[in-house]
């Protein structure tokens, strides 16, 4: 028998900038991602800009730019958002293939730039808003669900630089009006909505980067809070629009850090790193308010939020309805001096010797995803979803057209175990939705040949490519699994 329940959510994962290309089709605006450069493991991505004098330039980020410097698309420079795998003209042949596997989920992103392409006007953008009603009506013609997420790291670059992005509380109110927007025009299309993907990646950047601005820091923390208090209303606004909508937050990762000894102090560090990076947001999203534990953390970044008592009654009354993560790794912590480092996901930590790694260097850890599940159910007893997971790896073509991803049929059994183990444990697990189910443009790095699919795409990491789509060994083999509800795994 299976341990998943029957109507249990089985599906994949994309975003609109990772995958659509078309960036200046449709009526879209730029958005801040079409400016982003393509990187690898060990070669940053940067944004390119034009200074006061006209004269091109590019910089990480998080580094300010130079005074008057305007972000722009530069001829010189290959930008591999700008065509991505042309979702856009090809979504039907996509979805007639996630159909194929049985998908009963799929979760995409709509690009606020096709809606509002600057962010500004009065009115939406017709082609835009029809784009997506197509991809809904495709979806239902399979019986699919779709998954909607509203920002995927994705702000029309109008917003930037006018007003600093999300670092403006202005943003707060034009997100209104944009999901005011998409919520009236897809009732009875769409019923699962994710706000802002991986909200927590604003606390996690200082982490990541050597010599993180501190001043940046404060920033930090204030632009979360705008897009707390953003996703609080939209949660609102989306009830009252239809109060069959099911509206969740979104993570990057479990709390699923371990000490990395078992001297207290590590477990101590351990605490403090799951409640910053974890709970800080899953916390005030789920229960209505930031933690008991938040004054610590603002007074060690010597943080004072612009916070109103709006903002407070907002948060209190957009409460989410389900919590979902993306969960790829776990991570480890330590108060001892480590130089063994590795990180993947935004998460960076020393090396967990029980565990092996991927070619990009994340821990594979399954019984992570178990402990994860099983701790934020324990904390929120609301319904979860992993709506991330996968590997990402190099893969060949074979000149017969096929391609052999045992590595990655073997890295999603262990994680499908896990799921149903956390069942068992009395989880309330209802979908699952693996990242990147067609191949897509890596976030991280800017590569094609990071690869997560079930579905191989052509496309090259200079852009080259015929675009051709082939099913992998991992396509035939999840549409067993999802065929036997999770459980034929073999
Ligand atoms: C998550 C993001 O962080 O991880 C996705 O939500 C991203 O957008 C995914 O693609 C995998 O990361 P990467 O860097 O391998 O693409």
């Amino acid at each position: 028998m299976s341990k998943f329940p029957k109507e249990f959510l089985w599906g994949g994962a994309i975003a609109a900038n990772q995958a659509e290309g078309a960036w200046n089709e449709g009526g879209k605006g730029l958005a801040a991602s079409d400016v982003q450069t393509a990187g690898t493991l060990t070669e940053p991505r940067y944004i390119t800009y034009v200074d006061a004098n006209g004269k091109p330039g590019k910089a990480l980020s998080v580094h300010q730019l130079p005074e008057g410097a305007k972000r722009a698309v530069l001829d010189s420079y290959y930008y591999p958002y700008h065509e991505a795998i042309d979702f856009y003209h090809r979504y039907k042949e996509d979805i007639a293939l996630f159909a194929e596997m049985g998908f009963k989920v799929f979760r995409m992103s709509i690009a606020w730039t096709r809606i509002f392409p600057k962010g500004i006007e009065e009115e939406p953008n017709q082609e835009g808003l029809d784009f997506y009603r197509n991809v809904f009506l495709e979806l239902k013609k399979y019986n699919i669900e779709p998954l909607v997420t509203i920002q995927h790291y994705d702000v029309p670059l109008y917003l930037e630089e006018k007003f600093g992005g999300w670092n403006n509380r202005k943003m707060i109110e034009l997100f209104d009006k944009y999901t005011d927007v998409i919520f009236r025009e897809y009732k009875g299309l769409v019923k699962y909505w994710l706000t802002f993907n991986e909200i927590n990646t604003a606390v996690m950047m200082k982490n990541l980067i050597p010599n993180y601005p501190q001043d940046k820091i404060k920033k930090d923390f204030q632009l979360l809070h705008y897009q707390m208090v953003a996703s609080a209303r939209a949660v609102k606004r989306a009830h009252e629009i239809d109060s069959n909508y099911v509206v969740g937050c979104m993570i990057g990762g479990g709390p699923s850090n371990y000490p990395l000894t078992c001297d207290p102090k590590d477990v101590l560090a351990t605490m403090e790193k799951n409640q910053e990076n974890v709970y800080y947001c899953c916390d005030t999203m789920c229960q209505g308010e930031y933690p008991y534990f938040a004054k610590r953390i603002w007074n060690q970044y010597g943080v004072e939020l612009d916070m109103s008592e709006q903002d407070i009654k907002d948060l209190k009354e957009g409460t989410v309805n389900m919590v979902t993560y993306s969960y790829y790794l776990s991570g480890c912590a330590t108060s001892h001096k480590c130089d063994d480092l590795v990180g993947g996901n935004l998460n960076l930590g020393p090396r967990n010797p029980y565990l092996k790694y991927s070619e990009w260097g994340w821990g594979i850890d399954p019984d992570g995803l178990r402990y994860s599940l099983n701790q934020y159910y324990e904390r929120y007893h609301k319904p979860l979803m992993i709506v991330e997971n996968g590997l990402g790896a190099i893969d060949i073509l074979e000149k017969d057209g096929k391609i052999h991803d045992s590595y990655r049929i073997n890295y999603l059994r262990e994680h499908i175990k896990a799921i149903a183990k956390a069942i068992e444990d009395g989880v309330d697990v209802i979908g699952y939705t693996t990242w990147g189910c067609i191949d897509l443009v890596s976030s991280s790095t800017g590569e094609m040949k990071k690869r997560y699919g079930f579905i191989y795409v052509d496309k090259n990491d200079d852009g080259s490519g015929t675009l051709d789509r082939y099913r992998k060994d991992s396509f035939y083999w999840y549409k067993k699994v999802i065929a036997s509800n999770g459980e034929d795994l073999d």
